[in-house]
């Protein structure tokens, strides 16, 4: 207990496992759901209760994933010999990180919520005062799954792994998730006499059920969505995990005051930030680091990353925001735009088949179609700076480095590559030519070869 009464927690995050059914070179638990690594989504949720302490299990030589994880610790299991020999992998931690609660999670089992960690943590405060607490639930097929067998009065007595069940077992369709939650005080004690003789000679952290009771420790179950307790292992499951994660982020999305026109084809990050009364299109992706404010339509088939929009903006449809574009409020990004790191001022407009990247605008400054700014030589990236209320003509190439002042006119079809005066008229185009009556000589000749050729033929 920490001085205020509030009880403390250990975490141990498993994530030891090869994946090897990803077919991938990348572990498993740092594929992404929702934009950010499965461990990931774990190790926020541990944040989100609370937890005082957590550690992962890696494997031997996944030294990415410990990279990945950092600043979190990590402990290596060496050899892969079951779960309760994978939670043993971080005894050190557990000792010199001593709490009232031990946590067991997977690092490949995303979706599970702080509600439902929080019930686990509350029912080991009820009176029966259990020292292990189980996250049950009942799978659509509970084939593989270890079964929670009950006594009588609905307590926990076993877990039976399914290749050690009775057939009667088998008929159990209540289900081990997995997670636990154990007394911190009796932990070690009690994972230290989990043996390995079973169908899979693998030491099995479901054994530490029948070993807490046999220690005259009760065990209890709390039910949980089978949805939180989806375990990656493929590719298609990790579609699954997507697809519900998804689902809670539009849910999120709607009930914090966004309106999605037709919700499942709006794809958002874990950290999608989304003001009230925006609304967005049909088709409309965001990658990580977005944060929308107040007031802003989306319209259909925008792709939108690492970007700020300011109150009242208006994107899209078919526009695509990159890391780094800033936009202001009340700008006007229109279709086959695409902003990258740039800010824009505040009511500035880029309305039309303009790439705008590494740039400066400034406020009211109005970009027209098929404007680019050419940021790039071939080795190194230059930026175009655009002062306020600047009108930059149709088909205008900004050659960086390059600086355009404050209410200068370029003139449409430019290739600017000198830094235009505030209040000047820059155009590079040929002056133009004209040739009275040409056109019509030209035609008339065309008119009369045609007719020739018919009255020949
Ligand atoms: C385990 C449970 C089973 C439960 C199921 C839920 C045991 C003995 N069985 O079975 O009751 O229904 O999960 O999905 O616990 N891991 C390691 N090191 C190891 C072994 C496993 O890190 O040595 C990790 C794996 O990466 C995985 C997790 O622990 O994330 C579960 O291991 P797995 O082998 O999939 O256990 P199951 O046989 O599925
Ligand atoms: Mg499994």
């Amino acid at each position: 207990m920490q001085a205020d009464g509030k009880s403390t927690t250990t975490a141990v995050v498993l994530a030891a496992g090869l994946g090897t059914r990803m077919k991938s070179d990348l572990p498993k638990v740092l594929h992404p759901v929702a934009g950010r690594p499965m461990v990931g989504h774990v190790l926020a949720t541990l944040d989100g209760i609370g937890a005082d302490h957590a550690v992962v299990v890696v494997g031997d030589g996944m030294d990415a994933l410990a990279a990945a994880v950092r600043p979190h610790a990590t402990a290596v299991q060496k050899e892969r010999l079951g779960t309760g020999h994978a939670v043993l992998a971080a005894r050190d931690f557990i000792q010199t990180h001593p709490a009232d609660d031990l946590i067991v999670l997977y690092g490949d089992t995303p979706l599970i919520t702080t509600d439902t960690l929080r019930a686990m943590l509350a029912a080991r405060r009820s009176p029966a005062r259990p020292g292990v607490v189980v996250l049950g639930f009942e799978p659509a097929d509970p084939g593989p799954y270890g079964r929670l067998i009950l006594d009588g009065d609905g307590a926990l007595t076993a877990i039976v792994e399914a290749k050690d069940a009775t057939s009667e077992q088998l008929a159990v369709t209540l289900c081990n998730s997995g997670v636990m939650v154990i007394d911190g005080a009796r932990a070690l004690d009690w994972l230290d006499r989990i043996g390995n003789r079973n169908a899979k000679g693998e030491y099995y952290l479901t054994d530490i059920v029948a070993i807490a009771r046999a220690d005259g420790a009760a065990a209890a179950v709390v039910i949980g969505d089978a949805d939180e307790v989806l375990g990656v292992n493929s590719r298609v499951e990790l579609a699954e995990a997507e697809t519900i994660a998804q689902q809670r982020l539009r849910a999120r999305a709607m009930a914090g005051g966004a309106t999605l026109i037709d919700p499942q084809t709006v794809y958002l990050s874990w950290d999608t930030e989304l003001g009230r009364d925006v609304v967005i299109g049909p088709n409309v992706v965001f990658g990580p680091g977005v944060r929308i404010a107040d007031n802003v339509e989306i319209r259909a088939f925008c792709h939108i990353e690492g970007a700020t929009v300011a109150a009242g903006t208006v994107i899209g449809p078919f526009a695509r925001l990159r890391p780094g574009a800033d936009l202001g409020t009340g700008v006007h990004i229109g279709n086959f735009v695409e902003i990258k790191a740039s800010q824009l001022g505040e009511g500035t407009k880029v309305n039309h088949l303009s790439y705008v990247g590494d740039s400066i605008v400034g406020a009211g400054v109005n970009i027209g179609a098929g404007t680019i700014t050419c940021n790039y030589d071939g080795h190194v990236k230059s930026k175009t700076v655009i002062g306020d209320h600047a009108f930059i003509g149709s088909n205008t190439a900004l050659v960086a480095p390059v600086t355009v002042g404050a209410g200068a006119i370029v003139g449409a079809g430019s290739a600017i590559s000198k830094n235009v005066a505030a209040g000047a008229l820059a155009v590079t185009r040929a002056d133009q030519k004209e040739v009275k009556g040409w056109a019509d000589r030209f035609n008339a000749k065309r008119r009369k070869d045609k007719q020739d050729r018919k009255k020949e033929g």
